[in-house]
């Protein structure tokens, strides 16, 4: 069969966007990541697309991008997805464009730096709760872009923090627990509008609306009830 692949493309971030379309014989079990290999072998050798991959199988979260309009992995993406025989490829949209389909998404690693995203004490190992599920986050950015919350650079980091800081949360020991509840608070709870826009987008599965819950419980209701208590 043969596959029509718009792509959005610019060298730069300020540069305008142009499209360019490729026809591509492939089938239909073959993923995006794919088509864009071909693409940049047989057809675009001479200025081959830009786009970021590692693992080419749903573990690095590296080639997420928007397919026909929705954030998803290129290397999960099949073309039998796309019944019509368009796909159409663009970078996501809350990261500054480095180059064709590769985004800069610094501000979201850097923001798992500002929660303090790691424990400094030994902790239990939850394997079959919350804290497994959400330790399955690949950082891929996916839930970022349809959250109406998120920009980057700003103080609300999103799911894809609530991801980590939820696992941590349900596994610190005291030590921690105060230090990532505040963190939290301050990167996630205030700023989530609790639309749920992040539910069944993310690629790895999780369960956002879940975290969300167990981690508001965890860092939000337990410290207002103790607090009620006269407890810190
Ligand atoms: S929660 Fe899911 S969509 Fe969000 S960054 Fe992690 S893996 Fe990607
Ligand atoms: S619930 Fe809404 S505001 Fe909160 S992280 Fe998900 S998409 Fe963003
Ligand atoms: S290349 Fe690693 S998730 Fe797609």
């Amino acid at each position: 069969m043969i596959v029509k692949v718009e792509i959005q493309r610019r060298n730069s971030a300020s540069e305008k966007t142009r499209t360019q379309t490729f026809s591509v014989e492939t089938d239909a079990a073959a993923t995006v990541a794919l088509l864009l290999e071909c693409i940049n072998e047989e057809q675009a050798a001479d200025d081959p697309i830009s786009w970021e991959c590692s693992c080419k199988q749903k573990k690095c979260g590296a080639c997420a991008m928007l397919i026909n309009g929705r954030p998803r992995l290129a290397c999960d993406a099949r073309v039998h997805d796309y019944p019509k025989g368009v796909i159409k490829l663009a970078p996501l949209g809350k990261f500054p464009v480095v180059r064709d389909l590769t985004v800069d998404r610094s501000a979201m690693f850097d923001a798992l730096a500002k929660l303090g995203a790691w424990l400094t004490e030994s902790a239990g190992a939850d394997e079959t709760g919350t804290a497994y599920d959400a330790s399955r986050c690949l950082q891929c950015g996916c839930c970022l872009e349809v959250c109406p919350n998120f920009y980057a650079g700003g103080e609300f980091f999103g799911a894809a923090a609530l991801a980590p800081a939820s696992r941590l949360i349900s596994e610190a020991g005291t030590g921690d627990a105060q230090r990532l509840r505040e963190a939290y608070n301050a990167h996630f709870y205030r700023g989530c509008g609790k639309s749920l826009s992040c539910k069944n987008i993310c690629p790895a599965g999780i369960d956002t609306e879940r975290l969300l819950v167990n981690s508001n419980a965890a860092a939000v209701w337990k410290r207002k009830m103790r607090k009620a208590r006269g407890k810190k």
